[in-house]
């Protein structure tokens, strides 16, 4: 039988109610195609850093580099400071693991009311790569003058041709697994001197090695806007750190619910465990009323069995997924204007997932 060990951190609030729905999920997965997960779960969190001053232990990457995947629920709570909460956990997880790449599909769901008029399912379907090591998050840069009114602060983006190169080929290789392979770059060329012209570059110089792929590049204002008003357009859309990180929460405010929404951070070459996560956070308005969605923690774990080469298995969930939404009489949180429990939703999935 084929194994698989999977690292689980739940985090803070909601993470914890949503991933027991993933991993029922993944048990009944794992009984209908013959494979084994073997689960180790790490507490780490918020609730951790308020303990022990950090938000995992010192030897925490070692203890996760074993392990085939990490399926994370959400980190961050009120209390703690957003920027400790990520830099404490989340970033040293996507740099040291080299998870280059952030990836998250952007799909209108059936049953699924978006905000944006006239759009059928199939007509908003496309993935955000976003580029998930350098870029616009960096810590070069600095402070001087604190305190005095010439204060002024420095913060500098880093482009590497071997990062652009690497993030910008995923996208390519990723299209050519659509009907029509095609790829729009994230630019901003027209204002940003130095970065954005060479991001240009290495995108015209990687097109030409992938000349069965259509291209398309748009500077990130118009890119807003045509994702809202246009979205059956794109296909791939590489970006930047921070470019991506916006887009890749418009795509999913745009299909209607942040809720349903997965994300990978892939080391593509599988040197280092990947981490799937929802896009959502630990939502604390809501956490502990057992109303979350599941869904985005679910179709996380749909795109970690992808990742595993479980294609089969990953695709039977997001079909799943889907026919529980198709169908009206099934429960519905209420962020999908239903009056159901997130356990009532995650079963009615995995249910769906052994047919
Ligand atoms: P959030 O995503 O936690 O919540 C935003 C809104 O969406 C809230 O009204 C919430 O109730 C709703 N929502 C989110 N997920 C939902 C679900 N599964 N079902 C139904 N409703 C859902 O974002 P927010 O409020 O900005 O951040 C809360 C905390 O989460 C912060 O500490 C933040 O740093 C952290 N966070 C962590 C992320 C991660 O772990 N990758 C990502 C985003 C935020
Ligand atoms: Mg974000």
């Amino acid at each position: 039988m084929q194994q698989y060990e999977i690292a689980v951190l739940p985090g803070d609030g909601i993470g914890n109610e949503v991933m027991p729905e993933a991993l029922r999920v993944l048990d009944v997965i794992g009984a209908k195609y013959g494979v084994r997960f073997d689960r180790r779960h790490f507490d780490w969190s918020c609730e951790t850093y308020r303990k022990t001053g950090r938000m995992m232990p010192e030897d925490g990457l070692d203890r996760l580099r074993d392990h085939h995947a990490i399926l994370l629920g959400a980190v961050g709570y009120p209390g703690v400071p957003d920027h400790i909460s990520l830099w404490g956990l989340l970033i040293p997880i996507r740099r040291v693991f080299d998870q280059y790449v952030n990836l998250r599909p952007v799909r209108l769901l059936p049953g699924v009311t978006p905000p944006v008029r006239d759009k059928q399912p199939g007509d908003i379907d496309f993935w955000v790569v976003r580029e998930n090591t350098e870029g616009e998050y960096s810590q070069l840069g600095g402070r001087q003058n604190e305190g005095t009114d010439r204060e002024s602060v420095l913060q500098t983006a880093s482009f590497s041709r071997f990062g652009t190169d690497r993030v910008m080929r995923y996208a390519f290789e990723l299209a050519r697994r659509l009907d029509k392979p095609h790829v729009t770059s994230a630019t901003k060329s027209n204002g940003i001197y130095y970065s954005m012209p060479f991001w240009d570059e290495r995108f015209a110089e990687i097109a030409q090695q992938y000349p069965d792929v259509r291209v398309d590049q748009d500077h990130i204002d118009i890119l807003c806007a045509r994702f809202v008003m246009s979205p059956e357009r794109f296909d791939v859309v590489v970006a930047s750190n921070l470019f991506g990180d916006i887009l890749s929460d418009l795509g999913p405010g745009v299909t209607g619910t942040i809720g349903v929404a997965p994300s990978g951070n892939i080391n593509p070459e599988g040197e280092h465990p990947s981490t799937f996560e929802p896009v959502h956070g630990s939502a604390p308005d809501i956490a502990g009323t057992g109303i979350a969605n599941p869904i985005g923690q679910i179709w996380s774990a749909a795109m970690m069995l992808d990742h595993l080469g479980l294609t089969e298995a990953g695709a039977d969930v997001v079909a799943a997924i889907e026919q529980v939404l198709s169908d009206d009489s099934t429960p519905r949180t209420p962020d999908m204007g239903g009056t159901a429990r997130t356990e009532d939703l995650g079963k009615a999935i995995a249910e769906a997932v052994k047919d």
